[in-house]
């Protein structure tokens, strides 16, 4: 257990889980479960570098517990994997402001994903806050806290390890060697939404939820973008860029049946219905152990509270191990420690 890499990768709780979370990262991680040891944050705070109204605060809760249901359903495993909220560590929050004094604001401030994330949270790019502006920072917390070997991420945030690599380095380099430099491993396949759009999202409301029931897939699939010169099923229609094949073949472990129903298409042999029909099915038969295995944990009274529980004790112990090196490493545990202690215990004793 203890001689395996580590990985640290998450999300932010925003709302459910779809199919392209699943092709592009949850698979993955579920097959990294075993040759590495891997954490799995619920990254509550970073909601709050674009949402931060009452509002959106009280809907992170919900969304959190929903991200883990979509964790659990998809096979990622309580009993190999630590799953934790983020804003439970304290250790991350004073990491990040230890972190910060080694990067500088014009290498934050040129991300494209910084102005991107402000601009599809409708915020002023030219007025960007401290908290956005410190996002990859947190990010590295997050990541060098357990000193993570490996973070599987998507293409935009690909350069967030790689400040945090950069972060990692003049650590090392100032004050000892306290973290390994972390690799990113990029989550490659994306799929096209419902709507044929290049990438399926919940904002663009294209998406197929894991936590979608058998009928809602049913009418998703049947109203689906498909060849759109194909008004009629005898004339041949082109399967390239076809979002239904596109799911077929991620989806139908059939290969054989694929592949006859895309030369029936071509030839103008199978109507838009039975095609449909059949990723109905495909996608059905796909998604009901993953339905099964998230009602099952959720029937299960305060079975996730306690996975949730369980993986941030475990993630705390480990911060707290790594901040104490920090601090020793830096210098700074003589004076923080010390003082930082004793007021504990003065706060302690007035408490009783
Ligand atoms: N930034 C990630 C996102 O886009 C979420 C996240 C927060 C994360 N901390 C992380 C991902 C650490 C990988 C490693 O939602």
């Amino acid at each position: 257990m203890e001689h395996k890499r580590r990985i640290l990768t998450g999300d932010r709780p925003t709302g459910r889980l779809h199919l392209g979370h699943y092709v592009g990262s949850l698979r993955n991680r579920v097959r990294l479960q075993d040759e590495y040891e891997c954490f799995f944050i619920i990254a509550d705070l970073h909601v709050l570098t674009t949402k931060n109204s009452p509002e959106e605060i009280a809907a992170i809760a919900d969304n959190a517990r929903g991200l883990v249901l979509d964790y659990l359903g998809a096979g990622i495993d309580p009993a190999k994997s630590t799953i934790f909220l983020q804003s439970a560590i304290h250790e991350t929050y004073e990491l990040a402001l230890l972190l910060g004094n080694l990067v500088t604001v014009p290498r934050l401030a040129r991300l494209p994903s910084i102005k991107e994330m402000a601009q599809a949270a409708l915020m002023d790019v030219e007025t960007i806050p401290f908290g956005l502006l410190g996002y990859p920072v947190l990010q590295a917390a997050d990541i060098l806290l357990p000193r993570a070997h490996l973070v599987p991420v998507g293409k935009d945030n690909q350069a967030h390890v790689e400040i945090t690599r950069e972060i990692a380095r003049r650590f090392n380099n100032l004050y000892g060697e306290v973290f390994p430099l972390p690799a990113d491993l990029v989550e490659g396949d994306t799929l096209p939404g419902t709507d044929g759009q290049a990438k399926m999202s919940k904002s663009l409301g294209n998406a197929i939820f894991l936590s979608d029931n058998a009928a809602a897939v049913r009418k998703k699939v049947h109203s689906m973008y498909t060849d759109p010169n194909r008004i009629r099923a005898d004339i041949p229609g082109t399967v390239e860029g076809n979002p239904v094949f596109t799911y077929l073949d991620a989806f139908d472990p059939d290969k054989t049946t694929v592949a006859e129903l895309k030369e029936r298409y071509r030839a103008g042999r199978v109507g838009d219905v039975e095609v449909k029909d059949r990723l109905t099915s495909v996608l059905n038969a796909f998604l009901d152990p993953i339905r099964e295995r998230s009602a099952s944990y959720a029937a299960q009274s305060g079975l996730v509270d306690e996975i949730i529980y369980a993986g941030t004790l475990r993630m705390r112990e480990i911060g707290a191990e790594t901040l104490r090196e920090v601090k020793k490493a830096m210098g700074v545990a003589g004076t923080f420690n010390r003082i930082a202690r004793k007021a504990e215990e003065r706060r302690k004793k007035l408490a009783r």
